[in-house]
């Protein structure tokens, strides 16, 4: 498969055609951006933990039968991947509360969610993401009605693997937020899985070890996106 030219540049990752129509290229970048890109840093090696993070992750998916569009990791910062016609809406589950939603009801932190909420918002940094419902991406048609379920049930599929796999590793998935796209009409997992994108705790300690070190100015970020990595055994240097 060869690279091809730029398709698109996201925050963090930049996306490349290949010679093959239905792949692309997925680079992962060192910048590292928060608050709908208001504040953005390069922060050394993140692109490479992120990738690394990524291919891991997302192959533990696959293995449960969850269809991703991960193909192989390519280099330290690239993996391929299948191109996917994406949903511009996010998918969010919590298993505890932080974040938008203690803002928005005034939760306090850390409480249990039982059973964890699914909530979608609109993928669109200029509105500030906001939260919509499954009416509104009907109407406004940002996704068929029965590929928005499947995202759903795939979401919840995703929740119930990668809970027990954080925890087996001493951590706690405290929410995450997934993208999806259609591939020849199926519906596959798109995007990326990383610290970047997801909250984690340690279990014992509550310490954060996820991007909410970079959001709120903790330090050490790719530390501790390092820590998790480690905790579940992968190798950033192979
Ligand atoms: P929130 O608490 O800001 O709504 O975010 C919930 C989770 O989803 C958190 O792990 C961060 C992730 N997320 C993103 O990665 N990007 C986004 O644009 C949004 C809205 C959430």
């Amino acid at each position: 498969m060869e690279k091809r030219e730029e398709l698109y540049a996201g925050k963090a990752k930049s996306v490349f055609k290949t010679d093959d129509p239905d792949y692309m290229v997925l680079e992962f970048r060192n910048d590292t951006s928060a608050f709908d890109g208001k504040k953005v840093e390069q922060l050394d090696r993140k692109g490479m933990v992120n990738n690394k993070f990524n291919a891991f992750i997302m192959q533990k998916l696959a293995d449960a039968g969850i269809p991703t569009h991960f193909e192989k990791l390519l280099s330290d910062n690239e993996c391929l991947v299948k191109r996917l016609d994406m949903m511009p809406v996010e998918c969010v589950v919590r298993n505890v509360s932080a974040g938008s939603l203690c803002r928005r009801l005034g939760v306090e932190e850390g409480q249990e969610l039982n059973p964890p909420t699914f909530e979608l918002f609109l993928k669109d940094d200029s509105l500030g993401d906001p939260m919509v419902n499954e009416s509104l991406v009907e109407t406004f048609g940002w996704a068929q009605p029965a590929d928005l379920q499947r995202s759903k049930e795939l979401t919840y599929q995703v929740n119930d693997v990668l809970k027990k796999l954080f925890d087996d590793a001493g951590m706690m998935l405290v929410d995450y937020k997934l993208e999806f796209g259609l591939f020849n009409g199926e519906v596959l997992l798109g995007d990326e899985f990383s610290p970047d994108g997801c909250r984690l705790w340690d279990k014992k300690t509550r310490k954060k070890m996820d991007k909410d070190r970079f959001r709120q100015g903790l330090g050490d970020v790719i530390e501790a996106y390092e820590e998790v990595g480690a905790r579940l055994g992968i190798d950033f240097d192979a």
